[in-house]
């Protein structure tokens, strides 16, 4: 449906009719040939604006998938890398794409749960990509807590986002159809499949960040057709 080494329609349609968790189990192997993937158009743009704190010693990914960040950024990581994600199909690939990546940073992959991770404040650096839309929007405070108590004071939690789109656009049209056939899936079958787009938008997103005791910066390094994307450095303030 998407490229020739993609998933088929009825794939798709197969893994939109499971769990979450499920639904990325089935997808994993071929999840590479999906738009899903964060493309390297924005990941090449992270990865230039964090090289002037590299070394970086120690990274989270969270929601790793197969590991499209931890590629991109092991290069600027001379310790540890951890990719977080909750699916083991999709952690499989992970494991035995990434450590071709260049850089010599340790890798290791942990299936659980975004909204509570196994980790203390180990971290310099968190990012997140391509996985807002299946935390639902009670969970954002929660998995912003979970974030900032994986980083160490002044620790940073690097992720791309936008605006909400203008009410005469395509994109808000399409997002808000998409999102009430979810929530009629999610009404209908059990257990649900969670992906709703228009979540974790600027500026709410910046007030929950801050009110979890974030400082924020907004930063608009994209170029066209990206220009709208927004990349925000949220960095942990001492308690
Ligand atoms: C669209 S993929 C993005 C993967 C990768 N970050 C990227 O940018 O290509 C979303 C990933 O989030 C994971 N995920 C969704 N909800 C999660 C949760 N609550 N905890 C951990 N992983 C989750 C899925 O298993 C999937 O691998």
């Amino acid at each position: 449906m998407f490229h020739r080494k993609g998933p088929s329609f009825i794939e798709l349609a197969k893994q939109w009719l499971s769990s979450t968790e499920r639904g990325y189990d089935l997808l994993a192997r071929k999840f590479d040939y999906t738009p899903f993937r964060t493309p390297g158009s924005v990941l090449s743009v992270v990865n230039e604006q964090l090289q002037r704190s590299a070394p970086i010693s120690s990274l989270l990914d969270v929601c790793c998938g197969t590991g499209a960040a931890m590629q991109w950024l092991r290069p600027l990581c001379c310790g540890r890398m951890v990719g977080i994600d909750m699916s083991a199909g999709m952690l499989e690939v992970a494991r035995s794409t990434t450590p071709s990546a260049p850089g010599d940073a340790h890798l290791e992959f942990v299936r659980a749960n975004a909204l509570d991770m196994p980790f203390g404040a180990n971290f310099d650096l968190a990012v997140c990509f391509g996985a807002f839309g299946h935390i639902l929007r009670q969970d954002e405070p929660q998995l912003i807590r979970q974030i900032a108590g994986a980083l160490k004071p002044g620790g940073r939690f690097v992720f791309v986002t936008r605006e909400m789109p203008p009410k005469w656009s395509k994109v808000y049209w399409f997002s808000r159809a998409f999102n009430a056939a979810m929530h009629l899936r999610n009404w209908v079958i059990k257990p649900p499949f969670i992906m709703y787009y228009l979540t974790f938008l600027l500026p709410e997103v910046q007030t929950l960040l801050e009110d979890g005791g974030f400082s924020v910066e907004v930063h608009q390094p994209f170029d066209t057709p990206l220009k709208r994307l927004r990349l925000v450095i949220a960095t942990r303030e001492s308690p």
